[in-house]
């Protein structure tokens, strides 16, 4: 890697893509600044594979769907071949959509595995606690895997799937798509570089955004820790595999606080009721109406099974409402998942990390701000500016892109690259990598829950 000894800063950022041409904001400031769709030239996106790679799905619910629809997208690279889902319509509709033969069609997982093998790969899309059957028996019957995040919610299972991945050589990458974000990929580019000196310290910071609380972490699938994941892990884990990945270096302490304030039966409301539609008296003024939120303003409705006639879906999402918990009050809820979450972390080699997850934001975009000896890094996933001491030049950069910086797509072309190639070096992250920033994880909760500081050793 090229240091600030070998090489001037000036030439550094612009072998990393930096544009010429200054503009001024604020008063005496020269800023260098790229705007547009910036990291990744479209003839660079799309490198096709040599063949089609066949995929079976695991899961046909929302992210089975974001990957299936990467298929539908560019037939010519992924071909869906086969599915398992419990719930009818979404198997019917998966099945249309990628015209799978009915015999590929199975209600649960462990179907497809009583076949002989019938596809290159396996996407794993099944709630977090139904990754480690399939995954095992995936990579056992030598299948490739697209495995969703977090690996699962039990630390001895991913340990297992880290050693069956290193037994049986095969490929799998894990769903930590914000790596293959291309303003993030320009962030660890610009830290690995040498511009900013020596990395001393970062902080992270992770809005979740109060109704995207709400309806996932009070209301949703993953309400409860013990029934699903601990937040930090389900939510979070993309941060800690970011911050690991950036650090560029093993954790080697970390400790933790954060707790639930506010979403809880002691904050409910006088005259509220178990379910927002059964005349709770303050529907109409309370932020957090299920009415309100997935009914009148038609948010996050993706978690329902809609009618085709847009007509129809008024009475489909109160019979939602009437009948599953997105239809409860947030405040009588069995959910136990920390709203607010600090965790602080020491790097090996001395340098330090904090990084917070917060529920009630008006906004989403992960914050992020890196600090070396020798410049900074201020961004909001939207854009960050890159400051360098010695000169005092500012290097803008931006990037248009959807929630996870449009990592989704990028995660699966990469996968099929790799597939094709069969070399697991094309893929941005290692599953020894993703396993490392887990098990950051684990020890951040253990720490949160006893008042402890926790080693971090793989
Ligand atoms: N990478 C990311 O950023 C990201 C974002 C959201 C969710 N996730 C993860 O992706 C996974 C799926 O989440 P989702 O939002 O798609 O949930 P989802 O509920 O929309 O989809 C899961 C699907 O699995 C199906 N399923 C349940 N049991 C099954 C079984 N035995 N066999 C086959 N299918 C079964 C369900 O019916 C459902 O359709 C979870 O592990 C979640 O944590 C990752």
């Amino acid at each position: 890697m090229a240091t600030l000894h070998h090489m001037s800063r000036r030439s550094i950022l612009s072998g990393l893509g930096a544009a010429i041409g200054t503009m001024t904001l604020g008063s005496h400031r020269a800023v260098r600044a790229r705007s547009g769709a910036l990291f990744l030239e479209p003839s660079q996106e799309k490198r096709k594979p040599s063949r089609t790679i066949t995929a079976i799905t695991l899961g046909a619910g929302n992210r089975g769907n974001v990957y299936g629809d990467y298929a539908a997208a560019y037939p010519d690279e992924l071909n869906i071949v086969g599915a398992a889902e419990p719930i009818e319509i979404r198997r019917q509709r998966y099945s249309t959509l990628h015209s799978i033969a009915p015999g590929n069609l199975f209600t649960t997982w462990e179907h497809v595995f009583e076949r002989p093998k019938f596809a290159d790969a396996i996407i794993i899309t099944t709630p977090d606690d139904l990754h480690y059957g399939p995954c095992m028996a995936a990579l056992e019957m030598g299948y490739d895997v697209l495995l969703e995040k977090p690996i699962s919610p039990s630390e001895q299972e991913c340990r297992e799937i880290l050693a069956k991945v290193e037994e049986t050589g095969r490929i799998v990458a894990v769903c930590h798509v914000l790596r293959y974000a291309p303003y993030f990929q320009k962030l660890k580019a610009i830290a690995a570089s040498g511009v900013l000196g020596k990395v001393v310290s970062m902080q992270h910071f992770e809005p979740i955004q109060h109704l995207h609380m709400s309806h996932s972490y009070v209301r949703g699938n993953w309400h409860n820790s013990k029934e699903t994941t601990p937040i930090l892990l389900g939510k979070s884990c993309h941060d800690l595999d970011i911050i690991r990945w950036i650090m560029d270096q093993s954790c080697r302490r970390i400790h933790a606080f954060g707790g639930l304030d506010w979403f809880h039966s002691g904050n409910a409301p006088e005259g509220s009721t178990a379910r927002c539609m059964d005349g709770c008296a303050i529907e109409g003024s309370c932020t957090y109406s299920a009415l309100k939120l997935y009914h009148r303003s038609r948010n996050y409705t993706y978690v329902f099974d809609l009618p085709e006639d847009e007509a129809e879906h008024g009475p489909a999402i109160l019979e939602y409402l009437r009948t599953t918990n997105y239809g409860r009050c947030v405040y009588r809820m069995e959910n136990d998942q920390p709203d607010h979450y600090t965790v602080n972390m020491e790097f090996a080699d001395g340098a330090t990390t904090s990084f917070n997850m917060e529920a009630f934001t008006s906004y989403h975009g992960r914050r992020t701000r890196i600090m070396g000896s020798e410049g900074d890094i201020v961004g909001d996933m939207t854009e960050f500016v890159h400051t360098d001491f010695g000169s005092g030049e500012e290097t803008k950069w931006r990037s248009e892109s959807d929630g996870h910086g449009g990592g989704d797509w990028r995660l699966l072309s990469d996968w099929i690259r790799a597939i094709d190639a069969q070399d697991r070096s094309l893929l941005v992250s290692t599953i020894q990598e993703s396993v490392e920033s887990h098990v950051m994880g684990y020890r951040a909760e253990k720490s949160r829950l006893n008042g402890t500081v926790e080693a971090v050793a793989l």
